[in-house]
């Protein structure tokens, strides 16, 4: 019945392209998440999650695999044929790929080669996140991603309706669009085209709000010179982003008990924490600023401070901040080639896609994230404590992010009964947790009471 379903929909339009299979039904996981102003509080909407369609099965009529390990080139000798044979189909979320929701939490479980996965409004096209001058904030359980894992979260700017079109009949329901500063190769339709031997690119802005383990975390703005999704071909592929980023990685900054496993580290990767992260724009709406925040055990902390030569101390992502790297750690310039901190707003500015992911690099290890890249005896080098020894095959991963919030500055968190709230130079939330209220002492001192 299935089958003869399928087989009579590709045999109906022989030119569509990226069909939807009906092997197993799609149904997308629900989730909840928060939009906040600092005077309404946050009210909680809607949502679900969908499966990139990389990860999904690509099957011909008969059930066959199109892409065993690469594309089967009996079945896709080119991108049209393909195109007409194969069919993107549903997804086994718990099952397959260990997703699993509940409430307003998502879990990814590693097993056959982890997950990608978008959020997705009550109308199946994917929520598109307005972040400058606010805040996006999530909770995140780190402690079963071990070394050489990276529990990811983070925005692409993908087209919201994955690229849904005459060719494109799967879309953002069926996870397809994805787009990212790597400019990947390896996406198996692109808008609508298979991508048979790995020639176009999908490139676009992105914005890492997430990426870490249990030992390591980076927060990274990746500009690209392109508008949405850009596909490109050859060698253009390597010159329209910045794939290494400006990041701020708080081990690599020269604070090693900032974050991790440790009893003495300030965030502690064992026990669930809060991350706040700010984007903070200048007079013109420009983005001037990202700045991170964590919440752990009642406690606001703010993100580790750096210092780099001729900059005052720093903890959060200027572009003085990126400058200075840049000089100080011999770091790639292609962040400023690529419009910088700017760029990075102008594109946060037209939307974003939030993408969460739970992947390894098991053939060397995620060392430009954990462990040694590059040279030892140059700075910077040092992103975590992870080494050859602990990248190990053998390790069960899971990642739970939850309670997923975006709303105006200061609205997505607040401070405890006594907490500060307010005074000179502090930085932290200046809402308190209910029912207390911020009470001014002084200039330097406000208090949750
Ligand atoms: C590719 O498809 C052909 C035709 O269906 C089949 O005979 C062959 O075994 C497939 N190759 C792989 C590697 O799956
Ligand atoms: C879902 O979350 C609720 C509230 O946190 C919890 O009581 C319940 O056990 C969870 N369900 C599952 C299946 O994990
Ligand atoms: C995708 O293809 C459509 C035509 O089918 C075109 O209008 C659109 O610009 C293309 N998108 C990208 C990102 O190239
Ligand atoms: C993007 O930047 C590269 C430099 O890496 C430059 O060669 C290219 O012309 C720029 N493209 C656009 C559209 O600005
Ligand atoms: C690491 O950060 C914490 C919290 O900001 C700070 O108290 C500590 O002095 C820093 N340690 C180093 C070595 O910079
Ligand atoms: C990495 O391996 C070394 C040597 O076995 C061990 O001492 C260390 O605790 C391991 N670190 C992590 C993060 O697993
Ligand atoms: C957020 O709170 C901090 C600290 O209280 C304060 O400095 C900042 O101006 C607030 N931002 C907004 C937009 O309210």
């Amino acid at each position: 019945m299935m089958l003869s379903i399928l087989v009579s929909s590709l045999l109906a339009s022989p030119a569509a392209a990226q069909q939807i299979g009906t092997f197993t039904p799609e149904v997308h996981p629900p989730i909840t998440y928060q939009t906040c102003t600092r005077y309404s509080g946050c009210t909680t909407q809607q949502g679900s999650i969908t499966l990139d369609a990389n990860y999904r099965y690509l099957h011909t009529a008969s059930g066959q695999t199109c892409n065993p390990a690469g594309f089967n080139k009996t079945i896709c000798p080119d991108a049209d044929t393909c195109a007409e044979t194969c069919a993107l189909d549903g997804a086994d979320y718990a099952g397959t790929y260990g997703v699993t929701t509940n409430g307003s939490a998502l879990s990814l479980v590693f097993g056959n080669g982890g997950a990608r996965v978008y959020l997705l409004d009550d109308t199946d096209n994917y929520v598109n996140f307005h972040v400058m001058n606010h805040e996006f904030t999530f909770d995140v359980d780190v402690s079963n991603v071990p070394c050489a894992y990276n529990g990811a979260l983070y925005f692409s700017e993908m087209p919201p309706d994955g690229g849904l079109s005459a060719t494109n009949a799967a879309g953002a329901a069926y996870g397809t669009g994805y787009c990212d500063s790597q400019c990947p190769t390896g996406i198996n339709f692109v808008n609508g085209t298979t991508n048979v031997d790995g020639t176009l690119g999908s490139c676009c802005n992105e914005m890492d709000l997430w990426e870490a383990n249990s030992l390591s975390t980076q927060l990274t703005p990746h500009p690209c010179n392109v508008t949405g999704e850009f596909i490109c071909t050859g060698a253009e592929c390597g010159d329209l982003c910045d794939p290494a980023g400006c990041e701020f990685n708080p081990f690599r900054m020269g604070n090693e008990s900032f974050y991790g496993p440790g009893a003495d580290d300030i965030v502690d990767t064992t026990k669930v924490m809060t991350v706040v992260t700010q984007f903070l724009t200048d007079n013109s709406g420009t983005l001037s600023s990202i700045k991170r925040f964590y919440v752990q055990d009642g406690k606001v902390i703010p993100n580790s401070m750096v210092t780099l030569a001729g900059l005052p101390e720093v903890n959060s992502i200027t572009s003085d901040y990126c400058t200075a790297k840049m000089a100080v750690l011999d770091d790639s310039t292609a962040f400023n080639v690529h419009g910088g901190l700017e760029q990075m707003g102008q594109s946060l500015s037209r939307g974003a896609v939030l993408v969460i992911s739970l992947w390894d690099d098991l053939s060397g290890g995620m060392t430009w994230l954990d462990g040694l890249a590059g040279d030892a005896s140059q700075p910077g080098t040092l992103r975590g404590p992870c080494t050859a020894a602990n990248v190990t095959s053998d390790q069960a991963a899971s990642v739970t992010f939850s309670n997923i919030r975006v709303g105006e500055i200061n609205s997505t968190f607040s401070q405890v009964h006594f907490g500060q709230c307010g005074g000179q130079f502090y930085e932290g939330p200046n809402l308190c947790a209910e029912p207390f209220e911020c009470v001014f002492s002084n200039p330097y001192y406000s208090q949750c009471l």
